[in-house]
Formats: structure tokens, C-alpha cells, sequence
């Protein structure tokens, strides 16, 4: 069996993978930005899980939209995109989802992940990554065929997958594995006939939307069936049981909470009261190498 790296381990063979100098950004979706906006859960939601901010209540959200590498690639750079969103429950309590592009996740431990980032930076490493991960291809393969490297002509217009599932408690006690995906609803329709072409096009398109209307998704929520793994990130789920659990509504950019010394972090396994983490290893191993991130790009 391999071992796994420590996330101090994980983190610097992370940024080296890079080759930039890591100052006080995220050593991964380090070029981003923060924006607001409002999620409200469905009756089914409710009936379903207990967690206050699917009571139907609006609540609001910070969001953040990224890509998924290096400080200085340029928007149309092939990359995953990601979307993290931190539901701020009536309580005072929070809780994130953080989606990327990629609808399969293709590796199952954090060592095979960082190879997974090591390789992506050159095509040698990368067929050696694969003769030694040769699971990672299926997935890799699906992914590129949903094209979910290729820059979107928008954030709102790409779909975003959190990839785990998370254990939901109803109201009367029962319990089910539910796992996520924000799919945009009307997005295309709201494309702006203006071009954007620049290095940062995703940032001034997404400024330029939000400025005629907000951008919306729907929570798409698919509950485990027989058979259907809610510990291995790399399953893919086989039960028909998919239903919109609310609607987010992203209305507009928001004054940067980092600027003056803030901290932000979007954790994965940051969940309430009705919400459980499951066993996936990734899952439980993204907390400790983010809170390295933090620390490092805290000073
Ligand atoms: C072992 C697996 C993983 C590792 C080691 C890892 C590592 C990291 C690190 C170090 C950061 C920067 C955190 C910070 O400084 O605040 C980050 C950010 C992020 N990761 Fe992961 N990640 C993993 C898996 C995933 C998965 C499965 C997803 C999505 C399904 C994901 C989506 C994101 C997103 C969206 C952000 C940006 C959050 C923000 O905007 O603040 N990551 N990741």
C-alpha cells in the first residue's frame, strides 16, 4: 500500500508542481473571486433533510468562482473551474459545498491526487501517472469529453460537481447519502452580446452579467440507491432518485473579505446539525491540507 503524504508533504509538492512563487494565495484556485447571493431549499429538501438552510428560509450565500490552477493563467487556459459556496445558516453556523467542472473524480487517496497534479503539468508524467493509475483514465476520458477543462464561455454557464456525497438526516430521523451538482438554469439565455476576450474574460464577463441580472442555479440532488458507494469519490451512481433541492441565486460581486487581512476558507467537511461527512478519503484528507494552505498563505 502507498502512503499517504502529510499535508504539509502534499501542499509543497502541490505548489512545486506550479513552478510560480506562492505568496499570500490559495496553492490551489488561487485566481478567483468572492460574489453574493441567496439559496433557498425546496419542500422536498425539507421532507428529505432537517439542516436549517433547506427549510425554505432564503438564506444567503458567499460564493466563490475560481479556476483551478496558477495565479497567472489566463481565464481561456484548459483548467478545471470551481464554484465555492458557504451557506450562512439563521443559526449563526455555516456550511460549504465546493464544486469543480469535472464530473468524475478520477483518483481515490490524496497521494494519487498529488501525482494526479504533478502530472497534469507535463505529458511525460502524465502517462506515467496513468500506467501506474490506469483507473484515472475512464474518468479522465469523461471528463474530457464534457469538456470540463475547456474555459466556459461564462462561470454561470458551466456545471459544477462537489463531487462527495454527504449524509442527510430527515426530520423524523431517516437517513440517506446525498451527492450535489449546481446546474445553471437560464444561462444561455442571458449571454451578453458583448465579447470578451482578454486574460481575465471570465472575471469581466461574470461583472458585466451580474450587472444585467443574477446568475441561477438549481441543486440538483441525487440520493444513493442499492449498490451506490457514498465513501469512494471515484463511484459513479446508478439510482434514478434526482431532485431539485433548491435554487441559488448569485446576485453580484462582493467587497473583497480577504483585502484587509480576512480569511476566507471554503471546507468541504464544514457541516451542520442534519449534514454528515462519509468515509471517502479525499473528503476527509481536504481539510488538513487546506488548513496548510491557509497557514501558508497566511504567513
Ligand atoms: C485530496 C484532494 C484535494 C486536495 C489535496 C485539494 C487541495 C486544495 C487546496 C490546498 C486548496 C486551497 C485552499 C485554501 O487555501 O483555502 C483547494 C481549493 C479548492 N478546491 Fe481542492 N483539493 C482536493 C480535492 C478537491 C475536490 C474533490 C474538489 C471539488 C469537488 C475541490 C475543489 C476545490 C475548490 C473549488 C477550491 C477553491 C476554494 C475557494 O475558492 O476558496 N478540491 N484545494
Amino acid at each position: 500500500m502507498t502512503s499517504e503524504p502529510t499535508p504539509e508533504q502534499a501542499i509543497t509538492r502541490i505548489q512545486a508542481a506550479f513552478g510560480e512563487p506562492h505568496g499570500d494565495y490559495r496553492t490551489l484556485h488561487a485566481k478567483g473571486a468572492f460574489y453574493e447571493g441567496t439559496f433557498v431549499g425546496t419542500a422536498e429538501a425539507a421532507k428529505r433533510c432537517r439542516a436549517l438552510h433547506l427549510q425554505g428560509e432564503e438564506v444567503p450565500v458567499l460564493v466563490r468562482w475560481s479556476n483551478g490552477g496558477g495565479r497567472f493563467a489566463a481565464d481561456g487556459a484548459q483548467d478545471v473551474r470551481g464554484m465555492a459556496v458557504s451557506f450562512k445558516l439563521p443559526d449563526g453556523t455555516s456550511t460549504d459545498l465546493l464544486g469543480q467542472t469535472a464530473p468524475r473524480f478520477p483518483v481515490r487517496t490524496p497521494e494519487a491526487f498529488v501525482q494526479m497534479v504533478e502530472a497534469a503539468a507535463s505529458p511525460v508524467k502524465l502517462v506515467g501517472f496513468l500506467a501506474r493509475h490506469p483507473s484515472a483514465l475512464g474518468p479522465l476520458v469523461a471528463n474530457g469529453r464534457a469538456k470540463a477543462l475547456i474555459a466556459p464561455k461564462s462561470y454561470a454557464e458551466a456545471t459544477y460537481y462537489p463531487v462527495h456525497a454527504y449524509r442527510w438526516t430527515a426530520p423524523d430521523g431517516t437517513e440517506s447519502w446525498a451527492r450535489y451538482v449546481f446546474r445553471p438554469s437560464g444561462a444561455a439565455a442571458a449571454r451578453l452580446p458583448d465579447k470578451f476576450s482578454g486574460r481575465d474574460r471570465l472575471r469581466e464577463e461574470i461583472l458585466a452579467r451580474l450587472a444585467a441580472g443574477p446568475a441561477r442555479y438549481t441543486v440538483e440532488v441525487q440520493v444513493a440507491g442499492t449498490g451506490d458507494d457514498p465513501h469512494d469519490p471515484m463511484s459513479v451512481w446508478r439510482s434514478t432518485d434526482v431532485f431539485d433541492a433548491g435554487t441559488l441565486t448569485v446576485t453580484g460581486p462582493t467587497a473583497d473579505p480577504e483585502e484587509n487581512g480576512g480569511l476566507v476558507v471554503f471546507d468541504p467537511t464544514r457541516v451542520v446539525d442534519g449534514i454528515g461527512l462519509s468515509d471517502d478519503p479525499i473528503l476527509r484528507y481536504r481539510a488538513g491540507a487546506y488548513s496548510e494552505s491557509v497557514t501558508r498563505r497566511v504567513g
